[in-house]
């Protein structure tokens, strides 16, 4: 039997969010935004472990959230939840993550923690593409603003083709070995600010599946809102969270 591992890089201190708890533990709805990532990947089918990178002094401020939620569980049927110390970039936190896997696990996601609204349907669908054959796959939208590229002055040089380019959320899926050969090869002096990312630098093939709008991370203060509104939505349609 093999298994599939979530990572939840959760370390960051959402500089852009502005001041407060570290992002991942900022409320929304009544729990914290990490609380909200973590249920939708146990929730999610295929998915039998996830591994949290929290704040290196907050590891067991996390421990304790997750066992106030009930995310603590290893019991019959439930998926386990690990907390390790996060690092400096949210590269270094996924690497110390990957780095205390148990040997069974061949598929990795990597699902930000600032992504509360990701609906399981889209885990789920990174999780079947891997396991499809795929090496490393990203969900993707397409991108909704007109986007031109502009140089030190701030003078516009061109409009850039918006058809050929996506917007790329999180979870991303890789096999075991490609996701951990890419991490070995990557230059921490010049992180990346996701993984496939890793993956494409040293030469491998990542492919891309439908992301979801919903999927959306939580970067400004306009995104709180945003999901509180979402999330509001759903309660009011019986959709439990
Ligand atoms: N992250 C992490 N470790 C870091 C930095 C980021 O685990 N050293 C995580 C964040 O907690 C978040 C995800 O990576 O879940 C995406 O990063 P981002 O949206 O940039 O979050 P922050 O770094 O917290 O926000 P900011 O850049 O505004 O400070
Ligand atoms: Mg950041």
């Amino acid at each position: 039997m093999t298994r599939t591992a979530a990572l939840v890089p959760a370390a960051g201190r959402g500089e852009r969010l502005g001041p407060g708890a570290p992002k991942a533990l900022r409320v929304l709805g009544g729990a914290p935004l990490l609380v909200h990532a973590v249920r939708t990947l146990v929730h999610a089918r295929g998915v039998d472990l996830v591994v949290v990178a929290a704040p290196a002094d907050g590891v067991e401020g996390v421990r304790a959230v997750l066992a106030e939620h009930g995310l603590d569980d290893d019991g019959p049927g439930r998926c386990a939840t690990l907390v390790v110390s996060g690092g400096e970039t949210r590269q270094e936190s996924v690497a110390r993550a990957l780095s205390v896997l148990p040997d069974d696990v061949d598929v990795v996601l990597v699902h930000d923690a600032a992504r509360p609204l990701t609906p399981t349907s889209l885990v789920e669908r990174v999780v079947t593409a891997v396991r499809s054959g795929a090496g490393a796959v990203v969900p993707v939208v397409a991108l909704a603003d007109t986007v031109k590229r502009v140089d030190r002055a701030d003078q516009v040089v061109e409009t850039v083709d918006r058809s050929v380019l996506r917007a790329v959320q999180t979870p991303q899926g890789f096999r075991r070995t490609v996701l951990e050969a890419a991490h070995a090869a990557a230059d921490p002096a010049a992180p990346a600010t996701d993984d496939a990312g890793l993956v494409e630098a040293c030469g491998g093939t990542v492919v891309v599946v439908p992301g979801d709008e919903e999927a959306f991370k939580v970067t400004r203060p306009l995104d709180l809102v945003l999901a509180e509104t979402v999330l509001a939505r759903r309660r009011a349609a019986g959709v439990l969270d």
